[in-house]
């Protein structure tokens, strides 16, 4: 089997229950990307869920006051995450007549929203093979190939961007992505990572050579 076949088997066994993969709405994953850039899972799911029943659409949201966009943000903080989210609906509204683009690029255009988050986006809602990099995949793909190159450097980024490529799926890539998510949470931690749990293990360099405790390499600033 191949790389993308045994994680998806193991994600579609062990995937989390959350309140943004019960729907594959472009507007819906955007806003749990965003909520979920700089807060943890956990804390997002309440949030995530008021929102959608206040502004289950980008006309609703884009009609809202900041005032009001702002008092369903209460309390999770980094507020010009909510307020980039109102000014992007409204462009979408304005310019894509309320439907958020497919094109990851386009998508990227969108403000608050970075290489990541429209990879997410493109590959979660629209099904295109979009790589969607953050620390979780930096450190999975360190360990699958024993990169061990600083992670923090762009040469090794692209790396990673170029590996992903390789392995990511035509079909499902979203479940991809969010299978690499959940792996990085709960089984390919930063420390003593959780191998006897693991889909890829014999697929790991690291793991074949029992270094997996040392990877990724992050140099001290
Ligand atoms: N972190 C960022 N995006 C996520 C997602 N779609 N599912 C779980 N964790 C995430």
């Amino acid at each position: 089997m191949t790389l993308a076949a045994q994680l998806l088997d193991w994600y579609y066994k062990n995937a989390r229950d959350l309140p943004w993969r019960k729907d594959t709405d472009a507007y819906k994953i955007w806003v749990s990307e965003i909520m979920l850039q700089q807060t943890r899972v956990e804390a997002v799911k309440g949030y995530y869920k008021r929102w959608m029943e206040r502004f289950p659409t980008p006309e609703i949201l884009a009609q809202a006051s900041e005032q009001e966009v702002l008092h369903y943000w209460q309390g999770l903080g980094y507020y010009s995450r909510a307020r980039n989210l109102l000014t992007g609906v409204k462009e979408v509204c304005a310019v894509y007549n309320g439907k958020v683009p497919a094109d990851e690029a386009v998508i990227q255009s969108l403000p608050g929203v970075g290489e990541y988050t429209a990879g997410a986006i493109a590959s979660i809602a629209y099904n295109r093979p979009a790589p969607a990099i953050d620390g979780n995949v930096l450190r999975i793909f360190s360990r699958l190939f024993c990169l061990r190159e600083d992670i923090a450097r762009q040469t090794t980024k692209r790396e990673v961007r170029r590996l992903v490529q390789r392995h990511i799926p035509g079909q499902c890539p979203g479940d991809f992505n969010q299978a690499l998510m959940d792996l990085g949470a709960a089984v390919c931690i930063p420390l003593r990572p959780r191998c006897q749990l693991c889909p890829l293990t014999n697929l790991c360099k690291a793991y074949e050579l029992d270094i997996q405790d040392t990877l990724p390499v992050r140099a001290p600033k």
